[in-house]
């Protein structure tokens, strides 16, 4: 299933879900605010750990914001009420911008190629924890970035972009993370610029433009 292509006077509502810093969350809002994502809304910030640096940029920004805690509570519970916070926002489109938390299969069912991850390797190679770590300690000479729809499986879904750097003999692996963070910020406004478009299509685990 495809977005329906937004009418032109109804952007695309954006759900930014977060747990830490949120460089990657900052990033979109820059490329909203600049116009390089044309057509595009933060609908809302959730965020599901009180201090997150995000969540208080996002409120800085003068963004909706909202806090769902997980901790302590039942996963489907706690998505239970992320989903109803977004269905309350009108979110079309649910952008994972570091949140360390797994989606229960139920929130994922919900809403079909209609959440975006980013993760910090090329996929499939390194998914999980510490991805730069685990590609650095490997001895890689290639390390990147990767923005998939998320599925039912770890960093798993449809693979919408990638972006990779050389991993340079000077490198450790903290100026590895770094560089590749730098990819991630330019790498999530092109995949949303790209879902966003309605111009590509899912054709197996391709996610191609459509030429008819
Ligand atoms: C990024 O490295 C992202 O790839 C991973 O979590 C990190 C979040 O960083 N999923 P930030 O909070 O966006 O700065």
């Amino acid at each position: 299933m495809l977005l329906e292509p937004a009418a032109p006077s109804k952007p695309l509502k954006l759900g930014v879900l977060l747990s830490g810093r949120g460089s990657n969350f900052l990033a979109i809002a820059e490329s909203i605010r600049s116009g390089k994502l044309a057509n595009v809304e933060i609908a809302v910030v959730i965020s599901n750990v009180a201090d997150a640096g995000g969540l208080i940029s996002a409120q800085e920004l003068g963004l909706p914001t909202a806090l769902h805690v997980s901790k302590g509570r039942a996963r489907a519970d706690h998505d239970a009420d992320v989903l109803a916070c977004v269905r309350e926002h009108s979110v079309d489109l649910i952008i994972l911008a570091g949140y360390l938390r797994l989606l229960s299969p139920e929130f994922v069912a919900a809403l079909p190629n209609r959440i975006l991850n980013i993760h910090p390797s090329l996929l499939p190679a390194f998914p999980g924890l510490d991805a730069q770590h685990q590609a650095f300690d490997y001895g890689v000479k290639i390390a990147g970035c990767t923005v998939h729809f998320v599925d039912e499986h770890l960093d798993h879904g449809v693979i919408i972009l990638q972006r990779a750097i050389e991993v340079l003999d000077e490198d450790d692996a903290n100026s590895l993370s770094a560089r590749i963070l730098a990819e991630e910020h330019l790498a999530y406004t092109e995949a949303i610029a790209r879902v966003a478009s309605n111009q590509y299509e899912i054709q197996g685990r391709r996610y191609i433009k459509r030429y008819s």
